[in-house]
């Protein structure tokens, strides 16, 4: 039996990037995935490369930025698959400037996007995994959300906001059997970082013991592995995965 066999997941940031590979790994485990995000067409291409794979996903309309969208995303998502077991919180957004010029909608866009949309998606789905006495929820924080960044206040804030998410719902859904766990990726080549400059990129590149970006592909790995029963005694953890970027 493949590790995520007829598991239902809900992938937020589907579209692209990390959340797209997180979608595809999954969905080769077996699992079916429910694809959200705002950009329909490219959760429709992530959902033909699904089914063309042989696997079985479903794009779903979703802003995060939204309680009523995410309300309407789940009622949809519930009724197509009957379940939530896996709920990873991906999307994700930057608005990167130093704290002295930030506006308060740089700072209330990130942390409404990146941490209040997580835990309403995560309180959005609980009732179906406490059903099931099973469930398995992966918040996608960063390293920065352990380290600090110039030009990060309301990123990195978002970010060490979910670790804590993290730990209070693990402790509240422990004795369900239900984990919560982050993954913490360090650089990453997605689109979210191709914004920066080479200087940019060979700084941080500098600061990283193993010399290179991750990918995607390695990310979904990890949200993959504590998605699966082997991870079934793991909880309130945050898993670095930052070629050694940062060591916890
Ligand atoms: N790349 C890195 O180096 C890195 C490092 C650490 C952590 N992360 C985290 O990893 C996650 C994924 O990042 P990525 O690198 O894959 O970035 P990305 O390529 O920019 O993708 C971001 C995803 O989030 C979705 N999204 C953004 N705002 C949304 C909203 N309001 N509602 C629904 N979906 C929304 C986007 O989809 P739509 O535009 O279609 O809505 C897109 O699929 C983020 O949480 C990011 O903070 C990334």
């Amino acid at each position: 039996m493949s590790p995520h066999e007829s598991r239902v997941a809900l992938v937020t940031g589907a579209s692209q990037g990390i959340g797209r590979a997180t979608a595809l790994r999954l969905a080769a485990a077996g699992a079916h995935v429910a694809l959200a995000a705002r950009n329909l067409e490219k959760l429709a291409e992530v959902e033909a490369e699904i089914s063309a794979a042989g696997g079985s996903a479903k794009t779903f309309a979703l802003d995060v930025a939204s309680e009523e969208s995410i309300k309407a995303c789940v009622k949809t998502v519930l009724a197509h698959f009957g379940r939530v077991e896996i709920l990873v919180n991906n999307a994700g957004i930057t608005r990167d400037i130093l704290a002295l010029r930030m506006k308060r909608h740089d700072w209330d866009d990130v942390l409404t996007t990146n941490l209040t949309g997580a835990f309403l998606l995560s309180q959005a789905c609980m009732q179906s995994m406490l059903k099931a006495r099973w469930g398995r929820m992966i918040n996608i924080t960063s390293v920065v959300g352990e380290t600090g960044q110039a030009g990060q206040a309301n990123y990195a804030a978002s970010k060490a906001g979910l670790i804590g998410l993290t730990k209070s719902l693990a402790r509240e859904l422990a004795g369900r059997n239900i984990t919560v766990n982050a993954v913490a990726p360090g650089m990453i080549e997605t689109a979210m970082t191709a914004v920066l400059t080479d200087e940019q990129k060979a700084a941080m590149a500098a600061q990283i013991p193993m010399g290179r970006a991750g990918t995607d592909a390695e990310i979904a790995a990890a949200v993959a592995f504590l998605a699966s029963e082997d991870a079934a005694y793991i909880t309130g953890h945050t898993l670095d995965v930052n070629g050694g970027m940062y060591m916890g």
